[in-house]
Order: structure tokens, then sequence, then C-alpha cells
């Protein structure tokens, strides 16, 4: 049994272990609260249950062990507490210490939240150390993991302490969804299958093209990263992004999709700058033709129209990775027209995924996030999910 809908939190302390991993701003408001808003059918459906909760969290990457006050959770305990509309108790005690933290957590009653504060703060937590996760385990009667976007992480909070509840452990609503929905990419999609793969660098993408290459019937392959394909067919990229040790692998991704029928589509024209500038001058050129002294910082106007008629005419899309500098907004063009085409596609019954920053920013910033059928919460997560392998965060919950 591992869906809370299958159980009643009645009177039960759930360690429920989320990713409120948010963006702020330089006064730390909380710039995108998608991941809180996320977790909220599960924290829901725990208190209406009759549960009360320990929420365990990480914020950034903490480096010195300890607290820090920059990469504090309590910006978020406020807006969880806005949120819920009820108390959240903040538990900035460190566990172990004077025994504040597990005194609060057996007290608590039927619908009560206590959120401990940056579990990056123990330098344990990234270890995977089991006796901290132990710890952490020893304060509730349930473990419900809900942090899909940290689901790739070993750690003490994300997998290890689901050895210790062998009959009790759960994946938050989120977490099922995620999994439902990649995997429904993963097995038996409705074909044609689409995946519009980009980013910068081919390395950070090798893991997923060589996986999709026996799922998709094709690959558009844009951003910076196409430029390690360009080069290694002997175009000339001018001074866009390339990575010259990956191009041998280039070569053989092609091979490969070859090999397996796979239509393997490369944009035909690039949007070149003459510097790495938002304001820097443009002009269009054929992408094997860059000239000297110019870089690549989009795909052009012809290239968007061939990807709108692929994209129009699949039934499953998987899209991870922008087509340009999307940070630079005179950038962003290719990038936020394929997230229109993609919204379009959907209207028709297609069901797209769509993860990764970029692409993912793309899609909100344009208010087609509810247009599409499926948006991942997880970035690195999802990635690793895609290549093949197996997730710590979930493997740990299945046992
Ligand atoms: C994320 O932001 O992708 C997740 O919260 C995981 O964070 P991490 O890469 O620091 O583990």
């Amino acid at each position: 049994m591992h869906s809370i809908n299958d159980y009643n939190f009645k009177n039960k302390r759930v360690l429920l272990r989320v990713d409120f991993n948010v963006p702020v701003d330089a006064d730390k408001r909380i710039t995108d609260d998608t991941r809180m808003q996320e977790s909220m059918p599960t924290i829901k459906k725990l208190l209406s249950d009759g549960a009360a909760l320990i929420i365990m969290a990480h914020f950034g990457r903490p480096k010195k062990g300890g607290f820090e006050p920059e990469l504090s959770l309590l910006p978020v305990a406020k807006h969880l507490e806005e949120m819920l509309g009820q108390k959240v108790l903040f538990m900035q005690d460190l566990l172990g210490t004077d025994g504040k933290v597990e005194k609060a957590a057996s007290e608590l009653k039927a619908g009560d939240v206590l959120l401990l504060e940056n579990i990056r703060f123990y330098t344990e937590e990234t270890k995977g150390d089991e006796n901290f996760a132990r710890k952490l385990a020893d304060l509730g009667d349930c473990y419900v993991n809900d942090a899909f976007g940290a689901a790739h992480r070993e750690h003490s909070s994300t997998a290890v302490m689901a050895r210790f509840f062998p009959e009790n452990r759960f994946f938050g609503l989120l977490m099922e969804h995620e999994v439902k929905n990649l995997e429904r990419l993963l097995n038996n999609p409705p074909h044609p299958f689409t995946a519009i793969i980009g980013g910068s660098k081919v390395s950070s993408k090798i893991g997923i093209l060589e996986n999709l290459v026996d799922k998709v019937d094709k690959m558009i392959i844009i951003g910076g990263m196409r430029y390690t394909f360009t080069k290694a067919l002997g175009g000339k990229i001018g001074n866009s992004i390339c990575e010259d040790d990956k191009m041998e692998t280039a070569l053989n991704l092609l091979k490969k999709m070859k090999e397996k029928g796979v239509k393997c589509y490369l944009p035909t024209d690039s949007v070149v700058a003459d510097a790495f500038d938002n304001n820097a001058k443009t002009q269009i050129v054929p992408s094997d033709a860059v000239p000297e002294g110019w870089e690549s910082v989009d795909c052009g106007p012809s290239s968007c129209a061939d990807i709108k008629n692929i994209v129009m005419q699949s039934k499953t899309i998987l899209w991870n990775g922008p087509a340009g500098v999307f940070e630079m907004p005179t950038f962003a063009k290719g990038t936020r027209e394929i997230a229109s085409y993609v919204a379009e596609a959907c209207k028709g019954g297609c069901f797209a995924a769509i993860g990764g920053g970029d692409s993912v920013a793309a899609v909100k910033q344009m208010g087609l996030a509810d247009k599409m059928s499926y948006v991942s919460t997880g970035g690195g997560a999802m990635l690793e999910y895609l290549e093949g392998k197996d997730l710590p965060g979930i493997k740990a919950i299945l046992g």
C-alpha cells in the first residue's frame, strides 16, 4: 500500500518530506510557489484525515553545516501559513540538541502543522546518514514522500528514513502524479511521439537522448547543444557554444537515431548575435553557416515553422530545454513560440509533458501551464527518471 488515498491518517503524526525549494527574490519574497501549491492536495488530505504533520524540506545547498540565515525556511514557513490559513509551528531549534524539536513533535495534536528548519543544515542529511534518518523517523508514526524534485537524491529525509517505516510509508499525491505521467511517457505513449530537447550542453542531456531513442518517432534538438551536432557534421558555427569533446557522442547519437528509424530535426536557421547581450546586433542565417564573430542565440523563423509542423502532427510530446538564450528577452522568442505550439497541440488532444527550468518558465510566463497535460516540478529528478534511472526517493517507498 503506497498511496495516501488508501489509508486513513487519523491521529497519526506524519513525517512529510516535500520539495519547497522555491525561488526567492533579494528580499526573500517567494517569486514562484508552484512547488508549494502542488503539494497542497497531499497536505490537505492528511490534515482532513486528522493527522498532525511534521514537514521536512530543504532550501538551496547549504555548505557550512549548521544555520545559515540566508537559507532559512522562514519565508516558506510564513507563506505556508498564508496558504493553509492556519498556524505553522516553525522549529528553528536543531534536532537532538536540547530536545525541543522532539518535545514539540510529541505534543502535536490532530490538524497541527510543524515545519522543521532547512533539513540540509544537518550535514548528515546529504550523506544519507542512517542515524540521522532514525532520529527523524522517531518523531512520527508514518512517512510520506511528496518531494519529487528531490527524489533523485539519496538523502536521509528523501530516501533512507523510509526503511524505518516498512508498513507505513507512502507516496504523496504530487509524487504519484509525477510518476504516473512519466510512466505514461515511457511506456506505450500514443504515437507519433516527439521529444524536443534543448539547453546549452549536450553533456547534460546525453542520458535522456540515449534513453529516448528507443521510444520516440521524432527528436527535435534545439538550443546551444545543437551546435555540437552541427560542428560535428562539418557546419560552421562561428562563436556558438560547442562541446568539442562531445562531437563524437553527437555523431553516435545521430547514427543510433538513423538505425532506429527516429527522424532527427536540427533547426535550419538561427538568430545570431555579435555579442552575448540582449541589445546586440542580430541577423538570421543558416544554422550551419554562422559567420565568424557571431554566435547563435535562438532558432530562426523558418525552424519555428518546421517545429510547429512536427508538433501539430504529434500525439505525445516531451519538451525539456530552451531553444535559445531564454533569460535574455530578445532571444526568448523561439522558446516562447514552442510553448505556444505545444499548448495548441494539447488543445487537439496531444499529451504533452514539460520539464526543465527554462521550458517551464516559458510556459508559466505565457500563462500556458494549465493548457499543458503535465508540467513537472522536478528538474534533475525528471531528467534522471527519463534517463531510465531508478530514483532513490521512489525506490525507497516501493521497497
Ligand atoms: C531542485 O530544485 O531541483 C530540487 O529541490 C533539488 O535540489 P538539489 O539539486 O539542490 O538537490
